[in-house]
């Protein structure tokens, strides 16, 4: 379908069949046109004071105006200065007084197949009264607690129940390992968690507290751990120090008034990883990140009051933040949450899911629709999915393949992909089609959405020439970027704001067409994207020279069918000691033990030496075409030892 042409001044010029929506969304659509778009864009652009302004006063329901739109003193942002609100008063007290109070706030289904309906009363009865467990537990405003928990509506409830109270939660999700709990409690010092038993995946209970325990052992600063019960195995409870959330709510009270936050408030720290060891924990503040989440929600997704949305993302990542939780409940909806993995117990359970509850939005990664693919057409043909209305990719870009089998297969032609880039990092979409009216270009996030202003430039930071690929920057700041890096100011100048100058670098490189949609080409930095999760080299080959075993370690992304990206790892031993399956296995182990199951390698090669430069740079470039069984090409002149190369060509053959 890509087609390239050469254009007059001869470089090449990416052109795409590009496809019109469905008519019958764009009758319904909020904003009724590609014309009317472009209008509100440019506005945004040429005013985002009076834009946003006027956007926040429409969107969020607050305590006390605020002053002041913006003050921007690069790379640090206030929004909404003087403003204060609740987030959790946003999302449940706002809707009790209009027709949704008894409306379903979260429908959720667990692995094992149960169902729960909470409705929007229901909800807010139990966030206060969660809210006022954490207040006797101690937690005050301010303070960090750690969620770990299932994707179960208590994580929502946990959540909500910190932004009642004003304390920053930091949800870390259920697939990490002990040693990455502990990193996140030590990084942001956090005296509290929330945890549960366990959780339901692939059929089997999987425990969750013992997780914490080790996570936290030694650590005097843990004063609370609250646990919910969910799976009933089993569980080692700390006198002292661990509380069961059964018995803390029995008695609690379901009288607890929002608290009223300043605009800047921290919300909470979510870490992601990045191109050094250690991972980042990008602050999100109130007012910004509010506005954000609720007007891209409610704009991208086409929110109406009939819909259920279904979000497939963990709340332990920054979309199940913004998209199943604040930006879908602020906006009155109804959210769908499940528990487990997809093709429990068997390939078609997403799609048995949407056909039983009627889901009309839903929302996953290119990973999965790919692992639909293979697992066969007819497991979604089973199902009647017509209740379908719009779909969502997100995570990483879409394959053309799979945005077209996406679109025909599960959608029937009849539901428009939102294909929406953003990051941890930005809080909410930021280049993404609008229902009903952009044209989608499979493959591409396509147009800004409001207020955003991308481009992509070289490295001095100079716009290149449509068709060329460059370093996608975002030129203005916008309500719901993260403020900065909890505890590490002056990385978060590094990373994000010098790079480029005067602009926020996003880490990616990508591509602008003779439309003006935005293609993405993936990471530029050391960051792989396996199955849509961000996944550093660095903190991969940091677990690996933990081992005891091992000398140096490299990581690099090579392709992969289903995951996009798979991880491979080259790994020098210590003197005398040599590579066999079952150390390959012990590592594997290793890095699930460090960071979690999903930076578990791939590929695992052992060699005598690794690729340097000769200033002693791993020359990563090399090894990813070696893992990847190309040919070496490109500048190798400054390969300090050529023989190292030959030997690893011929462990690889
Ligand atoms: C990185 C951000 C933000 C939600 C999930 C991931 C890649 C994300 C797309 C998309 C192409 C995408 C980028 C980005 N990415 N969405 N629609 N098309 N690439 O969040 O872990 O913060 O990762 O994911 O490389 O920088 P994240």
């Amino acid at each position: 379908m890509a087609k390239k042409k050469s254009s007059a001044k001869g470089h090449i010029v990416p052109t795409t069949t590009l496809i019109k929506q469905p008519a019958h969304i764009a009758a319904h659509a909020r904003i009724k046109s590609l014309a009317e778009y472009k209008k509100l864009h440019e506005e945004s652009l040429r005013s985002p004071a009076t834009f946003w302004a006027r956007m926040a006063k429409e969107n969020i329901s607050w305590i006390k105006p605020f002053k002041k739109t913006l003050v921007w003193r690069e790379p640090h942002a206030q929004w909404f200065v003087g403003g204060r609100l609740n987030v959790s008063a946003n999302c449940l007290d706002r809707h009790l007084s209009t027709e949704r109070r008894h409306k379903a706030a979260i429908i959720a289904e667990g692995e094992p197949g149960d169902i729960r309906v909470i409705t929007y009363q229901q909800l807010h009865t139990e966030v206060c009264r969660f809210a006022n467990v954490l207040k006797k537990n101690g937690v005050k405003s301010r303070d960090r607690v750690i969620i770990y928990l299932p994707n179960v509506p208590e994580a929502a409830i946990a959540m909500l129940a910190c932004a009642r109270i004003g304390a920053v939660h930091s949800v870390v999700f259920g697939g990490f390992s002990a040693a990455a709990v502990r990193d996140r409690v030590q990084d942001c010092g956090a005296n509290f968690v929330i945890t549960a038993d366990g959780g339901f995946r692939r059929g089997q209970p999987f425990a969750l507290k013992p997780v914490v325990d080790e996570g936290i052992s030694g650590l005097e600063q843990i004063r609370r751990v609250i646990v919910l019960r969910r799976t009933g195995q089993t569980t080692h409870m700390q006198p002292e120090r661990d509380v069961w959330w059964h018995e803390e709510m029995a008695g609690a009270s379901a009288e607890c008034p929002p608290a009223s936050l300043d605009a800047e408030h921290p919300l909470f720290i979510l870490y992601t990883s990045g191109s050094t060891g250690k991972p980042k924990g990008l602050l999100h503040t109130t007012g910004g990140y509010l506005l954000g989440a609720t007007l891209t929600c409610k704009l991208v997704f086409d929110l109406k009051e009939t819909d259920l949305f279904w979000c497939t993302a963990d709340v332990g990542w920054i979309t199940g933040h913004s998209y199943t939780v604040y930006g879908a409940l602020s906006n009155g909806a109804t959210t769908f949450m499940y528990e487990g993995v997809p093709n429990h117990p068997q390939p078609d359970r997403f799609w048995d899911i949407i056909e039983r509850h009627r889901v009309t939005i839903f929302y996953t990664a290119p990973t999965a629709i790919r692992s639909f693919i293979r697992a066969g057409d007819q497991w979604v043909k089973k199902h009647d999915l017509s209740s379908l209305r719009i779909l969502g990719s997100v995570g990483e870009p879409i394959n053309p393949e799979a945005w077209r089998w996406y679109y025909e297969v599960v959608g029937g032609k009849r539901c428009p992909i939102m294909d929406t880039w953003w990051q941890t990092e930005t809080g909410a979409h930021m280049i993404t089609p609008l229902p009903g009216i952009t044209p989608m270009a499979p493959g591409s996030a396509t147009l800004p959405f409001l207020g955003v202003d991308p481009a992509v430039v070289d490295a001095k930071g100079q716009p290149v020439k449509r068709g060329e690929q460059g370093l996608l920057v975002i030129r203005k700041p916008w309500p719901s970027m993260a403020r900065t890096i909890y505890g590490d100011a002056a990385r978060y100048k590094k990373t994000y704001w010098s790079e480029i100058k005067g602009c926020y670098f996003t880490g990616d490189g990508a591509r602008q067409d003779a439309h003006g949609n935005f293609w993405i080409i993936g990471r530029v930095d050391d960051v792989l994207n396996i199955s849509g999760h961000r996944i550093g080299t660095a903190e991969v080959e940091s677990a690996l020279v933990s081992h005891a075993k091992v000398a140096e370690a490299a990581a690099v992304g090579i392709p992969h069918e289903i995951k996009g990206q798979a991880l491979a790892v080259f790994v020098t031993l210590k003197q005398g000691l040599t590579g066999d399956d079952a150390l390959r296995e012990e590592l594997r182990q290793h890095v699930a033990r460090e960071i979690g199951a999903i930076a578990k390698p791939d590929k695992i090669t052992f060699t005598e030496a690794l690729p340097k430069t000769r200033s002693g740079k791993i020359m990563r470039r090399l090894l990813k075409e070696i893992a990847s069984g190309n040919e070496v090409k490109g500048d190798v002149t400054t390969l300090d030892d050529f023989n190292v190369l030959s030997k690893l060509k011929a462990i690889e053959d």
